[in-house]
């Protein structure tokens, strides 16, 4: 195929079966507005794989050896991948006021041990609000705790659907285009300097973090780990209301006693639930979960 002008339109029940297998796949809902970015990237990816009719394609996706790999191929191209480090500044701050408070309670409560805060941050893309969360996690202040001669560990796990987006959070690297939210002094703590403007974070945090492929709307066949907060936001908005509720009540059931969740603006609104209390905050959509 020598051109994406060469495809043929998309008929409606075309799109319909297009629309269905994405959703049913990864849970993402593609608006009938949002038909030309289907277009666009389907051109992309179907003339990179020699395909010539949309039908040709979607079947192959379905059987075959190479289906899963070019399955995943296709899904980095339909899903947004958009995010900047420090994005939802309000937000973040009330994960650091939360994970200072678990210090300081285990500091009054002269509980004994170290304290260990585990944070997840779930369609991570490629890593930015992860090193963000990170960061601030480092930045908490330690030093009543040190007296009692104990240390806070914090680890953090970034799951997405795309693996090429993992892979670039794995890395670490990034271009100063990105960092301009970055504050400077944190800058120059948690990055090196690579050649040609590019930086990448240091090992003192991305020791602390691990990225993991997983689809968000197979979260109740997936072990059930507990973290102390769950960041998601800028994802559940491209899913259709009940899916998200769904994903919401896993999130949930994942939050430790006392636990933290903080969902974006338009992520799904007004969560009502037996186990989680909201936040009072003006800027940000957040969630306590009761016994802590
Ligand atoms: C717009 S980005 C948001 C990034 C970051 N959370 C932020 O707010 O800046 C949405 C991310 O969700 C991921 N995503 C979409 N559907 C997913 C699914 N079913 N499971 C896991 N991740 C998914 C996409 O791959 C993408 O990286």
């Amino acid at each position: 195929m020598a051109a994406y002008e060469e495809l043929p339109d998309m008929d409606s029940e075309e799109f319909k079966r297009w629309q269905s297998l994405l959703e049913q796949r990864t849970g993402v809902w593609l608006a009938e507005n949002r038909k030309s970015f289907l277009l666009t990237n389907l051109a992309q990816r179907m003339r990179e794989r020699g395909f010539e009719s949309y039908q040709s394609y979607f079947d192959s996706l379905d059987n075959g050896v190479g289906s899963a790999l070019e399955w995943a191929s296709l899904v980095d191209l339909l899903t947004v991948h958009e995010t900047r480090f420090f994005r939802d500044m309000a937000s973040m701050d009330l994960v650091r006021n939360h994970i200072q408070k678990l210090i300081n309670k285990a500091v009054n409560q002269q509980q004994e041990g170290p304290v260990n805060a585990q944070v997840w941050s779930v369609g991570c893309s490629t890593g930015e609000e992860v090193y963000s969360l990170a960061m601030l996690a480092s930045d908490v202040d330690t030093s009543a705790l040190q007296k009692q001669g104990r240390n806070f560990y914090f680890g953090l796990t970034g799951v997405d659907i795309s693996f090429p987006a993992l892979a670039q959070a794995r890395e670490a690297i990034y271009h100063q285009r990105k960092l301009y939210s970055v504050p400077p002094e944190m800058l120059d703590t948690y990055f090196d300097s690579l050649a040609d403007g590019y930086y990448q974070v240091r090992n003192q945090l991305r020791h602390r973090t691990c990225f993991v492929q997983a689809n968000v709307k197979e979260l109740e066949s997936s072990p059930k780990q507990l973290y102390d907060v769950i960041y998601c936001q800028n994802v559940l908005i491209y899913f259709q209301n009940e899916r998200r509720e769904k994903i919401v009540e896993q999130f949930i059931s994942r939050l430790s006693p006392g636990g933290l969740l903080v969902l974006g603006p338009g992520e799904l609104n007004n969560v009502s639930h037996p186990l989680i209390e909201k936040v009072s905050t003006k800027h940000c959509q957040a969630y306590l979960r009761a016994g802590g």
